[in-house]
């Protein structure tokens, strides 16, 4: 079942008087109840952006988010990169869980809340600052849990957690998923993570969706050369330290692009045709890019495979 509806989603940033950045770009697909979506891409693609617009952090500058249900501020949670910042170290671990249940009146006690993230009852009377970070992740999860949403943002819920922690944290919000029924979207740069717990993965490139379909498909047989360049990429050396990466893609990108596809100054396969409008193709895997567009005019004229 739908849980949430996103249709031509875009958000423009004033930079300064003359400046705008289109941070996201006429973004459109859906979150289904019961599963993960995958959204991957370099840091400054958007992601972020987008699961703030969908928790309504950040006002849209145009589209819609539309959710099955009426109960917006209780139906959609949030879960943060940051475990540390995301906890109030002058409350303790309890008082952040029965909040939200005292604020949206779902049934439950903070100790209910604990064991359903693997952690002890008596957790409720500890200090942030007496946690792992992993510990705190999973405060926070529980603290997303505690109104009975229907959809969890979760944005680069482990990057900033120890790798050896890591996927104990995805599998946790795994099992939730299954159990609540919850519709997940899952912000990541890792594309191994994304294909292991999503069913699609949705590529981002400086703001817009470049590619997307069912997991599988999209790191096996990747249609964008985007896509192929992540999916080729040596493991990232800053996966652990998203907060300090460089601005790569500043330094990379030169000036911006104005229409046409956004990756073409870094693309192997660029064209003229890529300062054009660009098509999307596919059905349940989609590619926007005239690279395969083309061949498959060339294959179906010729008859021959390039
Ligand atoms: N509040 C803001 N004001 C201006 N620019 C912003 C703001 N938030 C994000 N951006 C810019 O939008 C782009 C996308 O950012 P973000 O959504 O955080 O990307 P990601 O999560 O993929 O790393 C970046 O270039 C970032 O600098
Ligand atoms: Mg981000």
């Amino acid at each position: 079942m739908t849980s949430m509806t996103v249709s031509h989603l875009s958000k423009t940033f004033k930079l300064n008087r003359k400046e705008r950045l289109r941070a996201v770009d006429d973004v459109s697909f859906e979150l289904r109840s019961g599963e993960t979506t995958a959204l991957v891409g370099e840091s400054g693609s958007g992601k972020s952006t987008i699961a703030r617009m969908l928790a309504r952090l950040v006002t849209p500058t145009s589209g819609e988010i539309l959710l099955e249900t009426s109960n917006y501020r209780k139906d959609v949670q949030m879960v943060f990169q940051d475990p540390f910042a995301s906890l109030n170290p002058a409350h303790t671990i309890g008082y952040h869980l029965r909040r939200p249940l005292e604020i949206h009146k779902t049934p439950g006690t903070a100790e209910e809340l604990l064991e359903r993230v693997n952690l002890p009852a008596a957790f409720a009377g500890r200090y942030p600052h007496e946690l792992s970070g992993g510990q705190r992740q999973r405060v926070a999860i529980a603290r997303a849990l505690a109104p009975r949403p229907k959809v969890l943002l979760a944005d680069e819920p482990v990057s900033m957690l120890d790798v050896s922690i890591r996927l104990e944290i995805l599998n946790l919000i795994d099992r939730l998923k299954s159990e609540e029924d919850l519709a997940v979207l899952y912000v990541t740069h890792d594309l191994a993570t994304a294909r292991h717990f999503a069913r699609d993965i949705m590529v981002m490139y400086r703001g817009q969706i470049v590619e997307r379909g069912p997991a599988d498909d999209v790191i096996l047989t990747p249609g964008h050369p985007y896509t192929r360049l992540l999916a080729e990429a040596a493991p990232d050396p800053w996966a652990a330290h998203e907060g300090e990466r460089p601005p790569r893609q500043e330094r990379r990108n030169g000036p911006p692009l104005a229409g046409g596809c956004l990756f073409r100054n870094r693309c192997p396969y660029a064209t003229d045709a890529c300062a054009g409008d660009i098509p999307v193709y596919g059905e349940k895997h989609l590619v926007r890019c005239v690279l395969r567009a083309s061949d498959r005019t060339a294959m179906e004229r010729d008859g021959t495979p390039s």
